[in-house]
């Protein structure tokens, strides 16, 4: 279960970094995941919280992350025990013993141990930090270890009166990615762009979708990253008018396009990239006027990134050139000006623009400035978004000429905020329509 390709020292000034911001005489609480039962007595494969595994790098599920800060701070790890037994059916575990060994905590324990110690620690704190908000389970751990000190009230022990959440604090650490956190991220965009590839490659009418996904996953694992960071999209023709369909089982026909949305995960850290092509290799006139045109957009979106910049003013400049270019074909009608204001391309282009990307596919961090949210946050170096406009015409849509009909097209890539401007991480998944068209061509 063990993953991390990061040295321990990240995750050491990660809780330090923590540490500074929380109050003294403070604790801070993080639970890890639980398995999840797929069918009867099988799991799905285990997936860590990942807040809990930035401030750990620790993957078994169960294990309780408690920092206590006091006149000397203290990390304990909470975690299963060794057994033997539960060991030779489902695998190997850490134990508390080499937990501390091998991830520098303070302290670790048994899991069994969890309540009384927290209980213990938690009492006479001021102040308790928690992931508020993160799920139901969490809310009712937490709160079951503050009563158990409240309970304790008679004997002078006084539980946390201010509860703080957390989450912004651990969520604009992770928007900020540290040299080593881009250089996993430069990696595993490298491999998701290489089965990108493998996918142009190997698509040909008559395959079916899902075979087109084993190629996916096929190449992301052979390269070192073993899962996909979230459910691969493969949908052929109208099926992509379907923004997360991941159902996979229909056959691809001749003359459609194929839209793969798929990245893998490296060390817990995500790529979510997409491409569109041609199942035949060769794009039609009306789908390459589509493809053209939602290219043009993305490349000046993400020629505009650079520190300073932020979401909002991307979104302008990819609606002015999706508004022109949506009019020149004569999708739209009507006045430039007027378009713009009532946003009329966001009836064809009906999603964001991007999202923060890390450890999650969606990644945390906030996009706005302001109480009001109405400010979009400006671009540092360090954060990482994906760029990705799109443009569906539905089959059925009767009020699109019916050459447009079944056509969408959406194009993602990974863009890195660096001191000089950016950096695209997805450089190696063919893009252009010629790169495209050359390299199916060999098909
Ligand atoms: N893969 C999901 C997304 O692009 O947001
Ligand atoms: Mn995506
Ligand atoms: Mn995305």
């Amino acid at each position: 279960m063990k993953h991390t390709l990061l040295p321990l020292t990240e995750f050491t000034a990660r809780r330090e970094k923590l540490f500074a911001q929380m109050t003294d005489n403070s604790v801070a609480l993080f639970i890890a995941n639980n398995e999840v039962t797929r069918s009867n007595d099988t799991e799905y494969l285990f997936c860590q919280d990942k807040d809990f595994y930035y401030l750990t790098g620790f993957n078994e599920p169960d294990a309780i992350l408690m920092m206590v800060k006091g006149e000397q701070n203290k990390v304990v790890l909470f975690c299963r025990a060794k057994d033997p037994f539960q060991e030779v059916w489902h695998g190997r575990r850490v134990g508390p013993e080499n937990a501390k060994k091998e991830y520098g905590f303070d302290e670790s324990y048994a899991l069994e141990e969890a309540d009384a110690q927290i209980t213990e620690s938690l009492g006479n704190k001021n102040t308790l930090y928690y992931l508020q908000g993160k799920s139901e389970r969490h809310e009712q751990q937490v709160y079951q270890w503050r009563n158990s000190v409240i309970a304790k009230s008679r004997q002078g022990i006084a539980a946390p009166e201010i509860l703080v959440n957390v989450a912004p604090i651990v969520h604009d650490m992770r928007l900020m990615k540290s040299p080593s956190e881009l250089a996993l991220m430069r990696t595993v965009n490298h491999i998701s762009g290489k089965a990108h590839t493998r996918a142009m490659e190997k698509t040909q009418a008559g395959a079916f979708e899902y075979q087109i996904e084993a190629e996916l996953l096929h190449e992301f694992a052979r390269h070192g990253a073993r899962h996909a960071a979230y459910n691969s999209i493969v949908a052929g023709g109208d099926n992509a008018n379907i923004l997360h369909y991941n159902d996979n089982c229909d056959i691809l026909n001749d003359g459609d396009l194929l839209l793969i949305d798929a990245g893998g995960e490296l060390a817990g850290y995500a790529a979510d990239i997409t491409r569109t092509f041609p199942i035949s290799g060769k794009f039609t006139e009306p789908q390459k006027a589509i493809y053209q045109l939602v290219l043009d957009a993305q490349q000046a979106a993400i020629q505009a990134i650079k520190p300073g910049t932020d979401l909002a003013l991307l979104n302008q400049l990819v609606c002015e050139k999706l508004t022109d270019g949506l009019l020149t074909l004569g999708i739209l009608e009507g006045e430039k000006t007027a378009l713009l204001e009532s946003k009329a391309c966001k009836k064809y282009f009906i999603h964001g623009l991007g999202h923060w990307l890390g450890l999650d596919v969606h990644d945390v961090g906030d996009y706005h400035v302001n109480e009001s949210r109405e400010q979009k946050r400006t671009f540092e170096p360090g954060m990482v978004m994906t760029i990705e406009p799109g443009l569906y015409f539905p089959s059925d849509d009767e009020n699109i000429e019916e050459k447009w009909r079944g056509i969408a097209v959406r194009i993602e890539d990974n863009i890195l905020v660096t001191d000089q401007g950016h950096e695209n991480l997805t450089t190696n998944a063919p893009k252009s329509i010629e790169e495209i068209e050359t390299l199916m061509a060999g098909n």
